[in-house]
């Protein structure tokens, strides 16, 4: 695993748009996954600048959806495509049928996700990743296998409490759907993403701890190309 410390949230996402700016650049039909979540807005925001001045293109590339909660009314603003959208897709120059995203209203489930497998196919070129507290990678809570498959999971109650930031209607989320640990571990590159006191701990984890299945983000250890990306204040326990 690559580590790599910024002083500040600003140099972080600075460096993190230098990045993926190069990676485009280098393969413009680039294949992401992608997460919603807090931690990566910002890197959003300054990609979708990137794109209004010309500097970068997402023309020729796809974007899939990490993962996305289950049993919301499908207008709810908190869904993981409706932040994807919303922070990144909707302000790109993306054309509309390269952006693909799970569809937790599926009456039939099995298909639907037989669909999503099959149009990920070969797989990612780049899959950005933040970090849940409980070292949850997407929706592959602890305990998730490392040839786990794109699948439909039960939430751990961390990871509800924590959707409560995104989602406007009751309940809660207790289950999702997830690209499984599989194809994750499968992306030719990786970048794990933190910022934030609060996520100290669990990157001092996943960086010294031995990987494990109960901590699915130390199974990134094992990864040729993994990125840690980290602000100063969620590094600080390294
Ligand atoms: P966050 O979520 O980016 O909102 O902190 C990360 C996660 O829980 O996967």
């Amino acid at each position: 695993m690559n580590l790599l410390r910024f002083e500040s949230t600003e140099t972080w996402v600075d460096g993190l748009v230098a990045f993926w700016e190069a990676r485009l650049r280098a393969k413009p039909d680039l294949r992401h996954c992608l997460p919603a979540g807090g931690t990566p807005l910002p890197i959003y925001a300054a990609m979708a600048s990137a794109v209004a001045s010309g500097s970068s293109s997402f023309a020729d590339a796809e974007i899939f959806a990490l993962d996305e909660y289950g049993g919301l009314p499908p207008n709810d603003p908190g869904t993981c495509a409706s932040v994807l959208k919303r922070s990144l897709i909707e302000r790109i120059d993306l054309p509309a049928d390269r952006f693909q995203h799970f569809d937790p209203h599926r009456v039939d489930m099995h298909s639907h996700l037989a669909a999503y497998e099959q149009a990920i196919g070969p797989g990612f070129d780049l899959t950005l990743l933040g970090i849940g507290l409980n070292g949850h990678l997407g929706l592959n809570e602890p305990g998730s296998a490392a040839d786990s498959p794109i699948r439909r999971v039960a939430m751990h109650s961390s990871s509800t409490q924590a959707a409560a930031q995104y989602v406007k209607s009751a309940p809660l989320p207790t289950w999702g759907l997830t690209i499984g640990l599989k194809h994750l571990l499968s992306s030719k590159e990786v970048w794990l993403l933190a910022t934030g006191a609060a996520k100290a701990e669990v990157v001092r984890r996943l960086v010294r701890d031995k990987p494990t299945p109960e901590l699915p983000a130390s199974l990134m250890q094992r990864h040729p190309r993994c990125y840690l990306f980290l602000d100063a204040d969620a590094a600080r326990l390294l």
